[in-house]
């Protein structure tokens, strides 16, 4: 390596880590810091993510949604903003988009031009570019934060972890399956490994209900409650299958707004009132 190379590469760490140290400083502002995991990819996480901001704004907290995923950032949709409406950028840094309920939202989606650009992105590349948004974002007063991470165990998560070390915990999204098994079991694997407290699991598409109240088990019944129960972490709750959940999240409405009376809206409201009593419980 050159002396020149050297000094730039020199250069470029310090300005990393000066950046980690906003970060840093910065989270801790947010009283509480929720990451959202799932194993797998297409379980619903993103709905998990959008609902519960939405019922937390709803009991009154101030709510954020950081949405780390670079491949298929859908919480801007899922919290009804419209497209066009984005951060915006002062010299006060970048100010979140603020979605139904007040929810403040920051997405790598909202950095990206159309929802038919492909972004192909190699790890050091979506890492820095999470390090960078978060360190200039200016959150304002905020309660609680969501994010909604890709799914797997890999960079991004490693990622947040290293940038927020005062997560307040993780909550897991699976569905009632047995591939999704093995998927759990990493994603509590890899939040022990990282020293962070698991706040408990939800179920999503638990159940489909027909129209003359029959419960429909499509998936199988009781897989994650007997995983909690397996590694000792609390069950928070299952969701329905609703097909009105696929169309809002597809219209850009958003289902816990528009169906507030749906047990799906039902079971994020206690869902909600579990993961605070959890988190608020431990300050
Ligand atoms: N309980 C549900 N009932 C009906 N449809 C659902 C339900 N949960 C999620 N969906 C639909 O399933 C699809 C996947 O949901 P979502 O995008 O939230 O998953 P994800 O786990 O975030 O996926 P990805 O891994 O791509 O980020 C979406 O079309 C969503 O509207
Ligand atoms: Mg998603």
């Amino acid at each position: 390596m050159s002396l020149d190379n050297y000094k730039e590469t020199a250069k470029r760490m310090k300005q990393i880590q000066e950046e980690q140290k906003i970060v840093v400083q910065k989270m801790k502002q947010i009283k509480y810091k929720i990451a959202v995991l799932s194993g797998k990819g297409g379980v619903g996480k993103s709905f998990v993510t959008a609902s519960l901001a939405a019922a937390l704004a709803s009991q009154g907290v101030k709510v954020a949604v950081f949405d780390a995923d670079v491949h298929g950032p859908s919480i801007p949709t899922m919290l009804g903003l419209k497209e066009g409406i984005g951060l915006t950028a002062d010299e006060n840094g970048i100010h979140p988009a603020v979605g139904a309920l007040g929810i403040k939202v920051v997405s790598i989606g909202l950095l990206i031009p159309s929802d038919s650009t492909p972004v192909i992105w190699r790890g050091p590349l979506k890492t820095g570019a999470i390090r960078q948004l978060l360190a200039q974002v200016n959150w304002g007063d905020i309660d609680y934060m969501l994010i909604d991470l890709p799914p797997g165990t890999g960079d991004e998560q490693l990622t947040i972890a290293q940038l927020i070390p005062s997560l307040s915990g993780t909550v897991i999204v699976t569905i009632p399956s047995d591939v999704s098994r093995v998927v759990v079991k990493k994603a509590i694997a890899f939040t022990n490994r990282l020293n962070i407290p698991v706040i408990g699991i939800i179920e999503n598409m638990t159940y489909f209900e027909c129209p003359d109240g029959t419960k429909h088990y499509i998936f199988g019944k009781g897989a994650a409650e007997s995983l909690a129960k397996e590694f000792n972490i609390t069950y928070l709750g299952g969701i329905p299958i609703e097909p009105k959940i696929r169309e809002s999240n597809d219209k850009g409405k958003v289902f816990f707004l528009e169906y507030p009376d749906s047990p799906a809206t039902m079971a994020f409201l206690e869902i909600a009132g579990k993961i605070r009593g959890s988190v608020e419980g431990k300050q």
